[in-house]
């Protein structure tokens, strides 16, 4: 071991990245991570067929929980350091009784009093009558993924027709009722979105939402008859790409992060118009500094994207442990947290379910 690497924490030698102290008081994993950031799906059901994701051939195929069930658990997390819960799906708008979770959880405070970041991830297809509503329960903000601005591109990405004018008008009724700043989140994929770059940038400027291009990640469901997309990653659109093809349109400048676990660099123009995130999974890894964990929609506990296990957390709670139990319980799987993912890597293993089951 040389000077250098005997200087470096554990979280430093696996992934590289160099590291802040860790927080005091809150969920922390072997490698000293503070996770403060809950992602719970609430079900697997999506009215979207995104070519990138799914097949189109299967529905859901893991249970929801009743809405009483996420909240218990919610509240657990909460209790234990939680500051952020983002409500994910498969599609989160098609699941019944979303609002009463939504009052709910925006009541919860974080264990230092303070009241919670309560965000949603969704298509946005059902977003124009939910916009209000959801805001009036609490939700404080919304991302919608939206892969092209180009009505005719977007229906072949979505196998859904007219769903472009469907998810624009949900952005612009989730501004309108001050869910905002809204995100925009791009999957790009070489050859059926990547030439939409510069129109998304205008996208950002003209209707003042945060675009945001997402690096593809092997979490599609297989495909076998060539109707959906297997990864590759000469399918992916990286960083410096999608950097320079801005810099192209306009000159960019670079913004600082809100915080380190964030998973998007941040850009904005020379004149100070619209803002683009960039999530570089593949070509720049966060791990490093990763605060999430997450619990699918069958209430089971992954505390990575990629893990190859799960925490079966509605088990414990239907076999009767206490919230004590159940803490003690949690606190132990988040000590175990993986470092970090291993895309493109040759023992690159794919994670045990695809991302619609996961959970954005
Ligand atoms: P904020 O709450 O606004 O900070 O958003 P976020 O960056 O957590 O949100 P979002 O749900 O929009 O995530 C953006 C994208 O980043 C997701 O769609 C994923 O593609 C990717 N992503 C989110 N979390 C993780 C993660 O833990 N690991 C990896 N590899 N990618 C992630
Ligand atoms: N890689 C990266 N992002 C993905 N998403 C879905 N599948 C993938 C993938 N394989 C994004 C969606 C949405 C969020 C839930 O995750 O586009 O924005
Ligand atoms: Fe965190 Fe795993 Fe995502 Fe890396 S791949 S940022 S460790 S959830």
């Amino acid at each position: 071991m040389s000077a250098g690497s005997a200087l470096l924490n554990p979280m430093e030698a696996a992934t590289g990245e160099p590291r802040e102290a860790p927080l005091r008081d809150s969920l922390r994993d072997s490698y000293g991570r503070a996770i403060t950031d809950l992602r719970v799906s609430v079900t697997d059901r999506c009215n979207y067929r995104c070519v990138y994701c799914r097949t189109g051939n299967d529905g859901a195929q893991y249970a929801e929980l009743a809405i009483a069930d996420y909240l218990r658990m919610i509240r657990l997390f909460v209790s234990l350091g939680i500051e952020k819960v983002r409500l994910t799906g498969g599609e989160p708008l098609l699941r019944a009784g979303l609002l009463d979770l939504v009052r709910e959880v925006a009541q919860l405070r974080t264990v230092s009093g303070a009241p919670l970041d309560v965000a949603l991830t969704t298509n946005g297809h059902l977003l124009a009558d939910l916009a209000q509503p959801l805001k009036d329960a609490g939700l404080c903000r919304v991302t919608v993924s939206m892969d092209a601005v180009d009505a005719e591109t977007f229906a072949a990405i979505t196998r859904v027709p007219r769903s472009f004018e469907r998810v624009l008008a949900g952005i612009r009724a989730a501004t309108a009722a001050g869910l905002g700043p809204v995100k925009v989140n791009c999957v790009l994929l070489r050859g059926f979105n990547d030439s939409q770059i510069e129109a998304f940038a205008e996208f950002s400027r003209r209707e003042g939402v945060i675009v945001r291009f997402i690096e593809w990640m092997p979490l599609e469901e297989p495909s076998a008859d060539g109707i959906g997309r297997n990864w590759t990653r000469e399918a992916v659109v990286t960083l410096d790409e999608i950097v320079s093809r801005l810099q192209a349109y306009r000159p960019l400048l670079e913004l600082p992060p809100h915080a380190a676990s964030e998973t998007a660099r941040r850009y904005t123009f020379d004149d100070g118009v619209g803002e683009i995130g960039i999530v570089a999974p593949v070509s720049r890894p966060f791990c490093g500094h990763c605060s999430r964990i997450r619990l699918t929609s069958d209430g089971k506990i992954r505390t990575c994207l990629f893990s190859q296990t799960e925490h079966d957390l509605q088990g414990k709670m239907l076999r009767g442990s206490s919230d004590l139990e159940l803490r003690a319980y949690i606190k132990g799987i988040v000590d175990k947290k993986e470092a970090r993912h291993h895309i493109g890597e040759p023992d690159f293993q794919k994670p045990s379910r695809s991302m619609v089951h996961i959970g954005g």
